[in-house]
């Protein structure tokens, strides 16, 4: 069989996996990631959606000035304000691309748009041709086409094709359909939209069920040639189709799969951990492809069959996922060349001398506390100079933590709040429990804590601890990360930035997608 048609794999990590509540990233965060899915060969990164509001335009801006080997796409609905923003936002890029999209379903197009669908398909062609306008390089979304009428979809497809679309994506919005129903549907539209040979037929799957992937590849099965997905899942709600799997599976069963990839797979591991690291969404143990488990054998006889054949109880080599790229690259020798060079590669560039230096003296203590030093850990410590910038009304200036046998663990703490220091001190369960309590003190914040994790950045106990403290207040969802070799301190510093990102009033805009 041969597998020389390829499978276009398009990346939505900086757009619908920004879409998961609290999973919110900065300019320079969406540039790191954007970096790091060009290093692994994505061939469209969909950068966001910059109507949405001026930081996700200015963020896919950057994005378009700084990647030159991927096409760089923005989103945009079926409107003009929405295609001349996208049309502006990637007015730079080497490559771009406009994503347009409008519903489609009975239910969406009567209670959500308000339109009738030939209202619908009037706009949909409307759009895609002001798209045209900007970029020849246009794709359309039916939204909720897994709960459309199959006999509607063909018209709007085959219109926005005659219109000018070279990609027709169908996404199951709410993660519906079965895999057997929706690789069906892919094949009868291929069928019986006459125009379709004119244009990639694309899949866009959502995993309320657990089957955003199971779908996505049904449909690839069933002739879909692109397929839209995020690094570890992420995505609105239960997320999206992971792209790990997609590629794996597709590299893995040539048998099954009529079409290739052409990714760098090794980078699978390294972008994982960035996308974890920056969101602050862990990644499960038992995660499929970049799970810490996912080629760990424990029992005896697992052990002992790889031992002996690998292939017997691996279908997949741990370094083709890029297990192994995490090589010890800087030590406590390591010069301030060998420091700016290697970020470089990592799409790490600074702003200025004084950034530079900055991350360059955090650098040197992290060596001091940690022999061997790690991309994982350059990562980690670039995330945390970078949120310097959003620390700007309350500062960590001195901390204290205890914990002793038979004494209950205590904290005090010395915060920088508005202008002014003040002490406080608290007792807790554990001693970042008594931090928090200390921090509570002097901020009142009457935040809700919903998530406090910490995952070692590399092995070994003088690891870096990365922590994600998620807070509540008012209906509002912050995500605050720190991380350091202490882990109170890392928590400490957690706490401090979604305490900091609270205080902040909310500038994004949430149009509907
Ligand atoms: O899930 C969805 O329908 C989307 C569209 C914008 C493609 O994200
Ligand atoms: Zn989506």
């Amino acid at each position: 069989m041969s597998n020389d048609e390829r499978l276009i794999i398009f990346d939505t990590t900086l757009r619908d996996g920004e879409q998961s509540p609290g999973a919110s990233m900065t300019r320079e965060e969406k540039v790191r990631i954007a970096k790091a899915l060009e290093r692994m060969r994505v061939d469209v990164i969909e950068a966001g959606f910059p109507i949405a509001s001026q930081g996700d335009f200015e963020a896919v801006q950057a994005v378009s000035q700084t990647v030159t080997d991927s096409v760089v796409c923005a989103l945009a609905r079926a409107r003009e304000n929405d295609i001349d923003r996208a049309g502006e936002a990637v007015r730079d890029a080497k490559a771009a691309r406009i994503h347009t999209f409008i519903a489609t379903s009975p239910l969406h197009m009567r209670e959500k748009l308000r339109l009738t669908p030939e209202q619908v398909l009037d706009e949909a062609v409307k759009a895609v041709k002001r798209a045209r306008r900007y970029t020849d390089n246009v794709e359309f979304s039916p939204e909720d086409a897994g709960r459309s009428d199959p006999d509607f979809l063909c018209r709007v497809l085959e219109a926005v094709i005659k219109a000018g679309a070279g990609t027709v994506n169908i996404p199951d919005t709410v993660g519906y359909s079965m895999p057997q129903q929706f690789g069906a549907l892919i094949k009868s539209l291929i069928e019986r939209v006459p125009n379709s040979d004119q244009a990639v037929f694309s899949v866009h799957c959502h995993n309320d069920l657990g089957l955003a992937v199971a779908n996505s590849l049904a449909a690839v099965t069933n002739g879909a040639r692109q397929v839209e997905c995020t690094i570890n899942g992420l995505g609105e709600r239960a997320g999206n189709a992971a792209l790990e799997e997609i590629v794996m599976a597709v590299r893995t069963r040539p048998d099954v799969f009529t079409c290739r990839v052409d990714l760098d797979t090794t980078q699978i591991v390294p972008t994982s951990r960035l996308v974890a690291g920056i969101t602050g969404f862990a990644v499960q143990p038992n995660k499929a492809i970049v799970g810490a488990n996912a080629f760990a054998h424990e029992s005896g006889i697992h052990q002992d069959g790889v031992l002996k054949r690998r292939e017997t109880y691996e279908i997949m080599r741990a370094e083709d996922v890029g297990w192994s790229a995490n090589r010890m690259v800087l030590g406590k020798h390591s010069g301030r060349n060998a420091f700016r060079s290697r970020l470089k590669e990592l799409g790490v560039v600074f702003r200025s001398e004084e950034e530079l230096n900055n991350a360059f003296a955090r650098f040197k203590d992290l060596a001091d506390k940690k022999h061997e030093i790690f991309d994982d850990d350059l990562q980690a410590l670039v995330t945390d100079a970078n949120l310097e910038h959003e620390n700007e009304q309350l500062k960590l200036v001195a901390m204290r933590a205890c914990s002793e046998t038979g004494e209950k663990p205590a904290a005090n703490i010395t915060l920088w709040y508005n202008g002014d220091e003040t002490q406080a001190a608290a007792e807790g369960a554990g001693p970042v429990d008594a931090v928090f309590r200390a921090i509570e003190e002097v901020v009142h914040s009457n935040a809700q804590l919903q998530l406090y994790s910490v995952n070692n950045i590399t092995t070994g106990t003088d690891s870096q601890g990365e922590v994600t403290v998620r807070l509540e207040k008012n209906q509002r969802i912050v995500n605050g990360h720190g991380a350091d070799t202490d882990i109170v301190m890392a928590s400490a510093k957690a706490y401090l930035n979604a305490l900091n990102k609270i205080l902040v009033p909310d500038k994004k805009a949430h149009p509907q997608v």
